[in-house]
C-alpha cells in the first residue's frame, strides 16, 4: 500500500536521513513544546550541577512530534552519549543487558516504542532503573544462581504514544513524564522556514504558512510536505515556494488546507453515512477503513479530534456537527425537508 503523504510515521530510510539533517541539535534550536523544553532544561542543568545522571524521562504523544529529537537534545545538553533502540528491537533479556553494560557514566539509553518491550526484558529494566543493578541468572533449574552486577548511573528516556500503554511498574520508575502536543501553525511555519534554509529552498512566509496549516500539527509531516512542494516549485514554478505554489501542490497531493486526505474523509463519511454519525465502536470503524484499531486510535483520531471533527465518547466514536459541514452533508438532527 502506498504511504500517505500525511502519515506521521517514518516512511523509509531516506526519511530518516533527511530528518537527521533537519533535526535541531539543542534546546535553543528546537521550536515549540515550550513548557516541556523549559522544564527539561532546568532538570538537565540541575543534574549537571550535582554531577548526577538525569532522572529517567518518559515522553509520550502522537508520532512525529519530536520525541526522538528531544532525547538526542537532552543527551547533547548533558554532554553524554546516547544509545538508541526500540522496544521491538530488544528481543531477549541478554540484548538489553548488552546495551546496559556498555553505558558510560550518566549516558542516555533511548528506547522508542517502549510499550512494546516484552515482559522478560521489562523485568530486567526495573532493578536497572531503580538501583543501577543488573540481575542475571546463571545456569538453569535447581542449580541456577542470580548474580547482581553494578551499572553506572544512567538516564533512561522512553517514548510511546500513550503513557497508559505502559505497565504501571514501568511507568512508576520514570521521574519525569511529559506529553508532547501538536504544534501550532505558527510554530510549524517557523520549523518549515528553518528547514527550507537548511535545504536551500526559497520559501516565502505565506507559502510556509500554507504548508504549516496542512501539516496536521506535526513537524515530520511539515518537513515531508516541504520537500514535495519544493519539487512542485522546481518543475511547475520559479523555484520559489509562494502561497500560490503551495496551494497548487497541496491540491495535486489531494490534501485540503487542513491536511486532511481521502482516508480521513472516508473515515468521516463512513461514520456519518453507515452509522448515522455514531456512536460506533473503534474496531468497527477501523474495519471500515481497513486499518488496525491501534493506528486509528493513536495516529488518525488525535488530529481529527483536535480539529473538532470527531469525538470519543464512552459508547464509541461520534461525528460532530463540524464533520457534517466539512463533508457538505445535512446535519443529523435537522428534520429532512419534506419533498411532497
Ligand atoms: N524539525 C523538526 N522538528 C523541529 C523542531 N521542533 N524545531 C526545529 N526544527 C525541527
Amino acid at each position: 500500500m502506498e504511504e500517505r503523504i500525511v502519515s506521521a510515521h517514518l516512511h523509509s530510510e531516506d526519511d530518516v536521513q533527511i530528518e537527521m539533517g533537519l533535526r535541531p541539535k539543542s534546546f535553543d534550536e528546537y521550536i515549540g513544546q515550550e513548557k516541556i523544553k523549559e522544564k527539561l532544561a532546568i532538570y538537565v542543568r540541575a543534574a549537571q550541577e550535582r554531577n548526577e545522571a538525569l532522572d529517567h524521562v518518559l515522553l509520550y504523544g502522537p508520532p512525529g512530534l519530536g520525541k526522538t529529537t528531544l532525547a538526542h537534545i537532552i543527551a547533547w545538553e548533558l554532554g553524554v552519549s546516547i544509545r538508541v533502540t526500540s522496544g521491538p528491537a530488544i528481543e531477549r533479556p541478554g540484548d538489553l543487558a548488552a546495551l546496559l553494560t556498555n553505558l558510560g557514566h550518566g549516558d542516555v539509553l533511548f528506547i522508542d516504542e517502549i510499550h512494546r518491550l516484552n515482559r522478560s526484558v521489562e523485568e530486567i529494566l526495573y532493578p536497572a532503573m531503580e538501583d543501577n543493578a543488573l540481575d542475571i541468572i546463571i545456569g538453569k533449574g535447581p542449580g541456577a544462581r542470580s548474580l547482581r552486577l553494578d551499572l553506572p548511573p544512567f538516564t533512561m528516556i522512553g517514548a510511546t504514544v500513550r503513557a497508559g500503554l505502559l505497565t504501571s511498574p514501568l511507568r512508576d520508575r520514570f521521574g519525569v513524564l511529559d506529553r508532547l502536543d501538536f504544534y501550532t501553525p505558527e510554530e510549524l511555519e517557523k520549523i518549515i522556514l528553518r528547514s527550507a534554509g537548511i535545504l536551500k529552498v526559497k520559501a516565502e512566509k505565506e507559502g510556509a504558512s500554507i504548508i504549516a496549516r496542512a501539516s496536521r500539527g506535526t513537524p515530520r509531516v511539515a518537513n515531508r510536505l516541504l520537500k514535495r512542494v519544493r519539487d512542485f516549485a522546481q518543475v511547475k514554478a520559479d523555484n520559489i515556494i509562494t502561497a500560490e505554489v503551495a496551494g497548487e501542490a497541496l491540491k495535486m497531493l489531494q490534501l485540503d488546507l487542513r491536511g486532511l486526505d481521502e482516508i480521513d474523509r472516508r473515515l468521516l463519511r463512513a461514520l456519518i453515512e453507515k452509522f448515522d454519525g455514531g456512536p460506533v465502536g473503534l474496531d468497527t470503524l477501523a474495519t471500515c477503513i481497513s486499518e488496525e484499531p491501534e493506528t486509528l486510535e493513536d495516529v488518525y483520531e488525535p488530529y481529527l479530534m483536535q480539529l473538532g471533527l470527531l469525538k470519543r465518547t464512552a459508547r464509541g466514536r461520534t461525528a460532530t456537527g463540524e464533520a457534517y459541514l466539512y463533508l457538505n452533508l445535512p446535519p443529523k438532527d435537522e428534520p429532512q425537508q419534506q419533498l411532497w
